[in-house]
């Protein structure tokens, strides 16, 4: 019986978790939740943003479904992003019908590399207003990457992975990771393109369609990630998983979002959408396929929230969703 725990976190986290979780209780499926806090709140509260209990569940659990946290980001995910050594962070942008995109054929999935990069935490004051960043590159967690890539690609039936990188600027760090994960694409006889992630950004907006996975550095993905929730509505659409060795941390790509948390009107399907990749990723894909395709449904005919122009509430979307699914 899969172990979940799940974190809310700050703002509308608090919010969208919650009504998700009533959305996987309703589906009678053979799941133990336990529940977990992190972030702003609670470090108010007690000084400490990730309690040790929450860090402990996490390694326990198979799965750990995570909302938002606020200004905590970096001291939250980040340990628990670490905490269950994730290597990749899956990041699918996709269009829907009825949701104004900018780009329309948008289908594309980003699998940034999760451990290391920019965001290793090597920063440094070397003198009075001299700052430093030093930025990891290892073989290993570039194989690790490249391998689960190109398995994706071929387990989701992408023809085309592009890997991103800047070598021609950073040689040494981006050359590293540009011959590994080349390197295994020979190896497991998949073809693939290589291209300078500024190039990439701008191809990306102009011909999304040209694109299937995406194999990118850590804070290049994070960067691409964003720019391409706005060819497709914004980041109320936007889920995420991160894959390690033996666990999985889901969470929508957006953060607690304080410009609108406690109004009730925070789009829940980023969240509803993690909450699939974390059902897939424990195996029940049937599950995931209904309440992805009731997502499509409400997407397409409403009530949608206002990030992408409707007038609902997250309430009146989850239990829309919630109806889709007991129609099926
Ligand atoms: P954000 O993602 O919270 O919000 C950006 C914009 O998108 C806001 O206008 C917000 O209203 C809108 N938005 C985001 N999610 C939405 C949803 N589900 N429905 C409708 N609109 C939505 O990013 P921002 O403003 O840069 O950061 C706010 C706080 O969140 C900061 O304290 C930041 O540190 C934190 N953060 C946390 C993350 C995490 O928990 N993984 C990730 C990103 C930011
Ligand atoms: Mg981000």
């Amino acid at each position: 019986m899969p172990e979940i725990t799940l974190i809310p976190g700050d703002g509308i986290g608090r919010e969208v978790l919650p009504m998700t979780v009533e959305l996987l209780e309703s589906l009678d499926l053979d799941l133990t939740f336990f529940e977990a806090e992190a972030g702003d709140r609670v470090k108010e509260e007690t000084g400490i943003a990730l309690p040790a209990e929450t860090l402990n569940l996490v390694d326990r659990s198979d799965a750990t479904l995570f909302g938002a946290v606020g200004q905590t980001a970096a001291e939250t995910i980040l340990t628990l992003r670490q905490a269950i050594d994730s290597f990749v962070n899956i990041r699918p942008v996709c269009a829907y019908p009825g949701v104004n995109a900018i780009r329309s054929e948008t289908e594309l999935v980003i699998l940034r590399e999760n451990s290391e990069g920019v965001y290793a935490g090597r920063e440094n004051e070397v003198a009075d207003g001299v700052t430093t960043l030093t930025r990891v590159i290892t073989e290993d967690a570039s194989r690790r990457i490249a391998e689960f890539g190109f398995e994706y690609a071929n387990n989701n039936d992408y023809s085309n992975v592009t890997i991103a990188h800047k070598e021609n600027v950073m040689q040494l760090t981006d050359g590293l990771f540009l011959d590994t994960v080349e390197r295994v694409g020979e190896e497991m006889g998949q073809g693939y393109e290589t291209q300078l992630m500024d190039a990439l950004a701008m191809h990306v907006i102009l011909h999304p369609e040209e694109y299937g996975v995406i194999i990118t550095p850590n804070l290049a993905g994070d960067m691409l990630s964003d720019l391409a929730a706005g060819l497709v509505g914004g980041l109320g659409l936007l889920p995420s998983a991160n894959i390690g060795p033996e666990r999985g941390l889901f969470e929508p790509v957006h953060g607690s979002a304080p410009d609108i948390a406690g109004d009730g009107v925070a789009n829940p399907v980023a969240m509803i959408l993690s909450a699939v990749l974390m059902l897939e990723y424990l195996g029940y894909d049937e599950t995931g396929m209904i309440i992805r395709d009731a997502v499509r449904t409400v997407l397409g005919a409403g009530p949608r929230t206002p990030d992408i122009g409707g007038d609902a509430s997250t309430r009146d979307v989850a239990d829309a969703v919630l109806e889709a699914i007991e129609r099926q």
